[in-house]
Formats: structure tokens, sequence, C-alpha cells
């Protein structure tokens, strides 16, 4: 390996290589392919998830057996990245903690964003949030406060992810393809979207929903049930409204106590009304 800085085709070579060797195994030459790969993923060379011309979305099984081997070819070490600091009253100090005792993760915040993630153009970020490793944030999104862009996770272009929304992230199986937000999708506050959903570009996801494989989604305009079929992903359409719903629970004794369970419901497609409601203030850019 030379010093010089990597291929992406050597990178993903060589973690191919070392993703399968023991720890012990790893030594100097890992840490630099780590640092190498890091580097790619910031510079959006290579990505976690790939869209193909059909709309499918793939992960990419190397870059996530590089994610995991940075986490296993690292070691403990305490860190302070000025210009960060924290400061609190006298009455009210830190707790000391040796990381080493307890052998504690303490990851920094209000807000982080890893190294190995792709930042497009002007992306807002509101404190507190969170860009975990592998992510993709494309140009003039919004990340509001308390949001959670989870590892791997693809959002697209001009996405406004409202305070609170959280948006899952997927590192194993290495094949799983991760939370995708296509383009001018509108998140809304406290929204929850889990394991590999697909939310297809403009789509609107209204405030308090929650998205996961397991939740069928019940389309009232179309009048059809959307599923995610085995090891396929949760696929929200264009354009779609989603708000929270709720539908009978199953059984005589659900429907003795008269019981609901929560549920997912398009109930419209947007219109020049949800623009309205959507639309992003420039002068928050
Ligand atoms: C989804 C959302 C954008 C509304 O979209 P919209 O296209 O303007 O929806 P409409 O007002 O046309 O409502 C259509 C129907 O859905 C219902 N509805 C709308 N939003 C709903 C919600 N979140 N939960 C339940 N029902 C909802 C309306 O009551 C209406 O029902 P009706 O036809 O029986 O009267 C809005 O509810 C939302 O969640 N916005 C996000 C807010 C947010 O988090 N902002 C963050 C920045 S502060």
């Amino acid at each position: 390996m030379s010093s010089s800085r990597m291929e992406v085709g050597e990178i993903r070579e060589a973690i191919a290589e070392q993703f399968h060797q023991p720890s012990s195994m790893l030594g100097e030459e890992t840490l630099r392919l780590v640092t190498e790969f890091l580097a790619a993923l910031n510079r959006g060379e290579l990505r976690a998830a790939h869209r193909d011309e059909q709309g499918g979305w793939t992960a990419d099984v190397v870059v996530k057996q590089g994610i995991l081997l940075a986490f296993r070819a690292g070691t403990l070490t305490r860190k302070e990245q000025p210009p960060f600091f924290w400061s609190d009253k006298s009455t009210l100090p830190l707790r000391t903690i040796d990381p080493f005792q307890h052998n504690l993760r303490l990851v920094p915040g209000g807000s982080s964003i890893r190294e190995g993630c792709y930042l497009g153009q002007n992306v807002v970020c509101m404190p507190p949030m969170y860009i975990n490793i592998g992510a993709w944030v494309d140009d003039d999104t919004m990340i509001d406060s308390h949001v959670l862009i989870g590892s791997c996770a693809q959002i697209g272009k001009r996405v406004h992810l409202s305070a609170g929304a959280q948006i899952g992230g997927v590192l194993e199986p290495v094949g799983a393809v991760p939370v995708v937000i296509e383009d001018n999708v509108l998140v809304g506050g406290n929204a929850g979207i889990f394991e590999g959903t697909i939310v297809r570009q403009g789509a609107v996801v209204g405030a308090g929903t929650i998205l996961t494989r397991t939740m069928p989604v019940y389309d009232l305009v179309k009048e059809r049930v959307i599923e995610a079929g085995p090891g396929e992903a949760l696929d929200i359409p264009e354009r779609a409204v989603v708000v929270p719903g709720s539908r009978p629970a199953r059984g005589s004794f659900a429907h003795q106590a008269g019981l609901q369970v929560y549920t997912p419901l398009i109930i419209k497609y947007r219109d020049e009304g949800t623009e309205a409601r959507t639309a992003l203030s420039e002068d928050l850019r």
C-alpha cells in the first residue's frame, strides 16, 4: 500500500480482504485504510446505498463492512476537540469519569457529525442533532433540533427533518438497505422512520408518524394496503401524505374492550395546501 491517497477501488479491495481477518491481524495498515475510507465517505466517493434507474435502493455491502471494520480496528482513546468544550454552574460540576475504568464511549454532543458521512452544500443543522457514520445528507437539507440521522441513512436534497424526527440507522446485516428519504420530503416533528423504510420524493410524513417494516400502511386515496414483503423495504410512494391513524385490534378480547392499534394512513397526496403548510422560509436558510 503506497502513502499517497488511495483510490476508491483500492479501498474497496482492501476492506473486502481485511473485513474477514481476525482483530489480532489488524494493524497500522488497517488504521490507514480506515482513515482513507472515512475520508472517501466524507467526500461522497463511497456511499452506503445506491439508487438504480428503476428507483430500487441497494446497500453497498463493502461500505457497511468498512464501517464495521472501522469500529473493530479502533482502540479506546480520550479526545478533546477544540473549539468544543463544556461549561456549567460551579455547583453543578460534571462527573469525573475515567473512561477506561468503565470502558465508556462518551460520544461528543450536543451536535455531532461523525467522520465518514457525506454532507452536501447548504445543509442547516440546529442543535442538538446527530449525524452518524455512513450517512448521506444532500444539498439544502434542514436538520432541526433533536434529530437523529442513523448510520448509513440516505437523506436527499431539500429534505426537512423537523424537530425530534428520528431516522433509524442500519449497519448489520451488511446487506440491509438503510432508511432512505428521497428529495423534497418533509418529515414532521417527532416522526420516526426505521428499518430500511424508503420514503419517496416529495412525500410528507406527518408529525408523530412512525414507520417500520412491520407496519402496514393504509392508503385511503388509492384504497390499498402497502406492506413490506419478505426482505423488502416499506416503500412510501411519491407525494404521499402519511399521518398517524388507528384500526381495530384483532381478536374478540380486543373487540370487546374496544381496543385500537396504531397504524399509519395515507390520507391524501400532496396538493397546494400541503405545499403551503410545509414550505420552508428562505429566511431560515
Ligand atoms: C401532514 C401535514 C403536513 C398536513 O398536510 P395537509 O396536506 O395540509 O393536510 P390537510 O390539512 O389538507 O388535511 C387533510 C386531512 O388529513 C387530516 N390530517 C392532516 N394532518 C393530520 C395529522 N397529522 N394527523 C391526523 N390527521 C391529519 C386533516 O384533519 C384532514 O382531514 P379531513 O379531510 O377529514 O378534514 C401536517 O399535519 C403535519 O404533520 N405537518 C408537519 C408539522 C411539523 O412537524 N412541522 C415541523 C416544523 S414546526
